[in-house]
């Protein structure tokens, strides 16, 4: 399959929802060590926190050389998704609970040169999805309830990230789990241990003397407690 995330690679993506807006461009000079700029879209419906649309991933992909990685936690991704794989993001990650027909809208991404990623509230279980899983390159376990950066990580979410890594490689697809919410230096080994190998970052990064140093320091842990 034609992935843009190797299973056997770990990934760090700095979240910019704790960055300073009034000097993005410096803000992702910080990062240019990560593996993309994840980006939080939220339409204060799906969330109740509103930040930003399609245009701003456009300008993201001008200014910055990282391939961009669109979080939608918007509302009516059937129609709203496709935008974000037009204005250029690398990977597009829709929810779950906000998808009618989630297959149609992975391959429509697909054909508009976008990885798909598809994620999980952390209440909605992951086997109903588990048949369709080989049409996304990306499952998306949010490790808090999304909406806001600076939450505590939610440890009740390993097993549901053991039992989607397990059930992933017995089907032998080559789909990434990656982990979003209160992920740092005290919580990212275990979540490699369980089977993430994409990890989101915010205020870990932004709130961090030294966003270069913070980005190596998990990416060896990472790759140090992984799965494989
Ligand atoms: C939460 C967002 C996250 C958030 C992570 O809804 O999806 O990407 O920015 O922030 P931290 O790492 O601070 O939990
Ligand atoms: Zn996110």
């Amino acid at each position: 399959m034609n992935s843009a995330y190797s299973t056997d690679s770990q990934y760090i993506h700095p979240s910019i929802l704790n960055a300073d807006f009034m000097r993005i461009g410096e803000e992702l000079d910080r990062i240019s060590t990560a593996d993309s700029v994840h980006v939080d879209v939220m339409d204060n419906n799906f969330v109740p926190n509103i930040t930003f649309g399609a245009s701003m991933v456009e300008q993201i992909t001008r200014r910055s050389p990282l391939p961009v990685d669109a979080h939608l936690m918007i509302d009516d991704a059937d129609r709203q998704a496709p935008a974000f794989a037009e204005a250029g993001a690398s990977s597009v990650t829709f929810h779950l609970e906000a998808a009618k027909a989630p297959v149609r809208l992975a391959r429509e991404l697909r054909r508009k040169n976008a990885a798909v990623g598809v994620a999980l509230r952390p209440a909605t279980p992951v086997e109903p999805l588990l048949d369709v899983i080989g049409e996304f390159d990306l499952l998306l376990l949010m490790t808090v309830e999304p909406g806001f950066g600076g939450q505590s990580f939610l440890e009740s979410m390993l097993p549901k990230i053991r039992r989607a890594r397990s059930a992933i490689s017995e089907s032998n697809l080559e789909v990434s789990i990656q982990v979003d919410g209160g992920v740092s230096r005290e919580t990212i080994e275990r979540c490699a241990e369980a089977g993430a190998n994409v990890f989101v970052a915010g205020s870990a990064i932004y709130r961090a003397q030294d966003a270069t140093e913070e980005i190596s320091a998990l990416r060896e842990l990472a790759a140090a407690h992984s799965a494989h």
